[in-house]
């Protein structure tokens, strides 16, 4: 009988911009507080990436340092995918310009377009791959220009977010590795957080961007309200087929958000605070790069040992959501 393959993240890296914008610099460009930005949010600071820094560029950093992490060359990588929403440009994918900088050879490349939970996404499609047997390493990078998509005179969401990447290898494992997969996705809701122009709907004219049509709109208070419930759900999935209970897991590493959804959403998990990975407040929410940064950090930060079982955990624009459990090798 032919036994899928167990597939682990066998490198990581990450990659942050250097220029760091404070909640005291965001008092000075909208009607903002940092007491309000902290205590709402979790957010304290954010990196901004260069004018002439785009998602490619960055996505590369993390890139070649999950490669290094795993002792690969890029010749070794059979399928790149990257997870963004704001890719260089409509065409060709972030992924293929990403294959061309790093000197990859002509293997698939492709973007995932699910917001937030794009890593997830990204980790579940590399692995059906590569259990499968059809590919042996995988490179699934989490990059993120959301300054390019924000409207700095809105307060209700400029001090949100903050741009960066994150990468993983995917390869074969002895044991452990990913555990479980659990994705979904509710289009009805997709009226929440859009960006609304750009596309073959409202492509971009003169009005278009008077009308700021080319930045985020977001009902904030309506997403947090399912954002809790989603991650909640999700991680019940992901663990449920397993057996686990809550206190099984040894670190959960979810989308960041907002401080508050993650606090309620360890609340409706039974899981003690200190469970949830915060890293918000050194970089707010970089959607789909966000858990990638986090796992990163963690696993930096030694919060997380051999044997841990590991929840990802993400929602996002769509609606979307994904959750991984994952025996960390
Ligand atoms: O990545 C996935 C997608 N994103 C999310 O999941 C975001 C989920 N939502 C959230 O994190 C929160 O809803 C926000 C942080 C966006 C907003 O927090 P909130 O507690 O839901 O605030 P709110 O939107 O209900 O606004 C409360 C008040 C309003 O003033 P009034 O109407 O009560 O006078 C806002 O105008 O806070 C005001 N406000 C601000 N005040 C100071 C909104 N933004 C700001 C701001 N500074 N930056």
């Amino acid at each position: 009988m032919c036994e899928n393959k167990k597939v682990g993240i066998i490198g990581l890296g990450a990659y942050l911009p250097e220029r760091v914008l404070t909640n005291k610099e965001l008092e000075k460009m909208v009607d903002t507080t940092d007491e309000w930005i902290t205590t709402r949010t979790g957010i304290k600071e954010r990196r901004i990436a260069r004018d002439d820094e785009a998602t490619s560029d960055m996505a590369v950093e993390a890139a070649k340092r999950a490669l290094d992490d795993a002792r690969l060359k890029p010749q070794d990588i059979d399928l790149i995918i990257v997870a963004t929403i704001t890719p260089d440009m409509f065409f060709p994918a972030t992924a293929c310009l990403v294959q061309a900088k790093i000197g990859a050879r002509t293997v698939p490349a492709f973007d995932v377009s699910v917001a937030c939970s794009g890593f997830i996404y990204g980790l579940a499609i590399a692995n059906q791959f590569i259990s499968s047997g059809t590919y042996k390493h995988a490179l699934v990078i989490a990059a993120e220009k959301l300054s390019s998509i924000t409207d700095w005179s809105d307060r209700s969401t400029c001090v949100l977010f903050g741009d960066g990447s994150g990468a993983a290898v995917l390869g074969p494992v002895e044991k452990g590795g990913i555990l479980s997969v659990y994705l979904g996705a509710d289009g009805k809701k997709g009226e929440l957080i859009k960006l609304p122009a750009g596309g073959s709907r409202i492509p971009a004219t003169k009005k278009s961007i008077e009308d700021g049509l080319h930045f985020v709109k977001m009902n904030g208070a309506e997403l947090f309200k399912h954002a809790v419930k989603i991650m909640a759900d999700a991680a019940l999935e992901a663990t449920r087929p397993l057996g686990l209970k809550a206190e099984d897991i040894s670190l959960v590493i979810p989308h960041q958000a907002n401080i508050r959804i993650l606090n309620a959403v360890a609340k409706r998990m039974g899981l003690s605070k200190e469970k949830i990975y915060l890293n918000i407040d050194k970089y707010g929410n970089m959607s789909a790069a966000s858990s990638a940064v986090a796992l990163v950090d963690a696993v930096k930060e030694g919060r997380i040992k051999k044997g841990d079982k590991v929840l990802l955990d993400a929602f996002g624009g769509g609606l979307t959501w994904g959750a991984i459990v994952l025996e960390w090798t």
